[in-house]
C-alpha cells in the first residue's frame, strides 16, 4: 500500500575514489543490476509518495541511469558545499511544500539493505515518539565508521565520525550504518544549523543527531540483524564480497524453487533470470541478464548465457551465448559459440565446435561439427554435415543463406551466399555451393579424382614414404 507519509532519499553525490574506475561506482553492475539499481528497487518496496536522489559526481552518467531504473524519483544536484548534511538540505528542498511525514536517508551504495530491515525501522520509528531512528550495527572492526554514542539512559547521545572521535570513542563497536528515519519537520529545523567545523570540513548529516539531543528531541538507534545487510562498497573487494554475498541469495532462492544447482559458489545468476522447476545447473555456469530457462533444463558445466531463453528439457554443455533461443529438447555444444540472433527450433542440435550468428535453424535441424553458420536461415530436419561453412560476408556486404527441409549437405562444404538450397536436395562432400541448388538436386563442384599411379616412387625415390609404397605395391601390377 502506498505510503503517503514516506518519502526516500537516496545520497548518489559521493565521489568513490576507491573504486579506482572510469565508470562511476554506484553504476558497477551487481548481479546484473548497476548499485544504485538496488537501492531504488528497494525505496520503490516501501511505495514512498516521493523518492529524491542526490546526484553531482558524474551528475549525467548517475542520472540518466537513475532515471531510467526509476522515472518516478526526483534526481536533484548537490551544489559545492560538501557532506552528507548538505546532500539531504538539498533533497529536502526538492520535496513538495505540503509534504511533512517521515524522511528515510540511504546511501547509494550499501545495496544489500532490504525493504523489510527498512520496513521495521520504520515501524520502530514511529511506535516511539524519537525525532530520529538510526540503523545501526555492531561491527567487530568499526574503521571508518561513525560511532553510535549512547547516553546512560540508552538514547543516542551523538554520532562521532572516525576522524573527529577520540581514542575511548574508537572503541565503541555501534556503528552509524548511514540509513536513518526522520521527522522531516525537526531533520529541517537542525540541518540548518549544522556547520562544517570538522577534520573534513563537511556538512555532516550525522550532527543533526547531537543537535537534535541539545534540542530536547529523543534519538533512537535499531542494530540491523545481521551486519552484510549495510555493508557499503567503497572498492573492488568490497564490491566482490557483495556480489558473492547477493549471489549466495539469488541462489538458495532458485534451489528452494526446486532447481537443482550443483556447485553454488561457481554458479552466478542475475536477478532478472527466471528458472524452471527441475533444471539442473552445473558447475561454472553463468546466467546473465534477462535470461529465461525452461523446466528440466540442464545447463553446463562452464556456460554463460546472457539474455537467452532456453526452452524445457533442452541440453546446453559449455557454451558461450548472447541473445539466442533454444528450443525445447535442443541440444547445444560442448564447445558452441551462440552469437545474437540464433534460434534454434525445437529438438535441433548445435554441437561441437560450431558457431552461429543471426541465424533461424528450424526444428530437429542439425548442425553438429566444426561449422559457422552466419545470416542463414535452415528449414526442419536438415543436416548439415561437418565443417559446414556460410561465407556469408563477401567483404562489402553481409549476404543470407536459405537452406530449406530435409536438406543433407556434405561434409566440409562452403556455401557462398546469398544462395539457396531446396528441400530435400543433397550436396557431394567438399562442395562449394556458388549456384542455387533445386529442391530435390545433388550438388557436386569437387572435379573428379585423378590417381596417378607411381608418383612417389618416381619422384621421392630413398624416402620412408617412397620404401612404404614399394612394399606396399611388390607383387601388385601397378602399372
Ligand atoms: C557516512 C557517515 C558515517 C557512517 C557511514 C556509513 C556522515 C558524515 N558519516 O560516512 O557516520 O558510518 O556513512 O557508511 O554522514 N554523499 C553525498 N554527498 C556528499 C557526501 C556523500 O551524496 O557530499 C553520499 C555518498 O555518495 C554515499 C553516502 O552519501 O552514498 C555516504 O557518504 P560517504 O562519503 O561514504 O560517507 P562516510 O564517510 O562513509
Ligand atoms: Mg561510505
Amino acid at each position: 500500500m502506498a505510503d503517503n507519509n514516506l518519502a526516500v532519499i537516496v545520497l548518489a553525490a559521493g565521489q568513490g575514489t576507491r573504486m579506482k574506475s572510469a565508470l562511476p561506482k554506484i553504476l558497477h553492475p551487481l548481479a546484473g543490476v548497476p548499485i544504485v539499481g538496488h537501492v531504488l528497487a528497494t525505496a520503490r518496496k516501501l511505495e514512498p509518495a516521493h523518492v529524491v536522489v542526490v546526484v553531482r559526481h558524474e551528475r549525467d552518467a548517475v542520472a540518466a541511469t537513475v532515471t531510467e531504473l526509476m522515472p518516478e524519483a526526483v534526481v536533484v544536484d548537490q551544489d559545492d558545499i560538501a557532506g552528507t548534511g548538505r546532500a539531504v538540505e538539498v533533497a529536502i528542498s526538492a520535496l513538495p511544500r505540503g509534504f511533512d511525514g517521515d524522511v528515510v536517508v540511504v546511501s547509494g551504495d550499501v545495496p544489500l539493505l532490504n525493504a523489510s530491515t527498512l520496513s521495521q525501522l520504520i515501524e520502530a520509528h514511529r511506535a516511539g515518539d524519537a525525532a530520529a531512528t538510526i540503523l545501526s550495527a555492531f561491527f567487530d572492526d568499526a574503521t571508518g565508521y561513525g560511532r553510535i554514542v549512547r547516553a546512560s539512559n540508552g538514547y543516542v547521545d551523538r554520532i562521532v565520525e572516525q576522524k573527529d572521535a577520540t581514542l575511548a570513542e574508537l572503541d565503541i563497536t555501534e556503528i552509524n550504518s548511514g540509513t536513518y528515519v526522520f521527522r522531516l519537520k525537526e531533520l529541517r529545523e537542525q540541518l540548518v544549523l549544522v556547520g562544517t567545523d570538522n577534520t573534513q570540513g563537511e556538512k555532516y548529516l550525522t550532527d543533526v543527531v547531537g543537535l537534535l539531543r541539545e534540542s530536547g528531541s529523543g534519538v533512537t538507534a535499531v542494530p540491523v540483524s545481521e551486519s552484510w545487510i549495510v555493508a557499503g562498497i567503497n572498492d573492488r573487494v568490497q564490491l566482490a564480497e557483495t556480489a558473492r554475498r547477493l549471489n549466495q541469495i539469488i541462489v538458495t532462492g532458485w534451489q528452494l524453487a526446486g532447481v537443482t544447482v550443483r556447485d553454488p559458489r561457481t554458479t552466478w545468476i542475475d536477478l532478472d533470470v527466471t528458472i524452471g522447476e527441475d533444471v539442473e545447473l552445473l558447475p561454472g555456469t553463468m546466467l546473465i541478464g534477462p535470461t529465461a530457462i525452461e523446466r528440466g533444463a540442464i545447463i553446463g558445466p562452464d556456460t554463460s548465457l546472457d539474455s537467452c531463453e532456453v526452452g524445457e528439457g533442452a541440453t546446453v554443455r559449455r557454451t558461450d551465448a548472447t541473445l539466442a533461443v533454444i528450443g525445447a529438447g535442443a541440444s547445444v555444444g560442448p564447445f558452441a559459440y551462440l552469437r545474437p540472433g540464433t534460434i534454434l527450433g525445437a529438438d535441433g542440435k548445435i554441437g561441437t565446435f560450431v558457431e552461429t550468428k543471426n541465424s533461424k535453424i528450424g526444428v530437429g535441424s542439425k548442425v553438429p561439427h566444426l561449422s559457422y553458420i552466419g545470416d542463414t536461415t535452415i528449414g526442419e530436419h536438415t543436416n548439415i554435415g561437418a565443417g559446414g561453412i556460410t561465407a556469408n560476408y563477401d567483404d562489402l556486404v553481409k549476404n543470407r543463406t536459405e537452406i530449406g527441409s530435409h536438406v543433407h549437405s556434405g561434409s566440409h562444404n562452403v556455401f557462398v551466399a546469398p544462395v539457396r538450397i531446396g528441400d530435400g536436395a543433397k550436396t557431394g562432400a567438399g562442395t562449394v555451393v556458388r549456384k542455387d541448388v533445386p529442391a530435390g538436386a545433388l550438388a557436386i563442384t569437387v572435379a573428379s579424382q585423378r590417381n596417378m599411379i607411381g608418383w612417389v616412387e618416381a619422384n621421392r625415390s630413398g624416402t620412408e614414404s617412397a620404401a612404404a609404397a614399394a612394399a606396399a605395391n611388390e607383387g601388385t601390377d601397378t602399372a
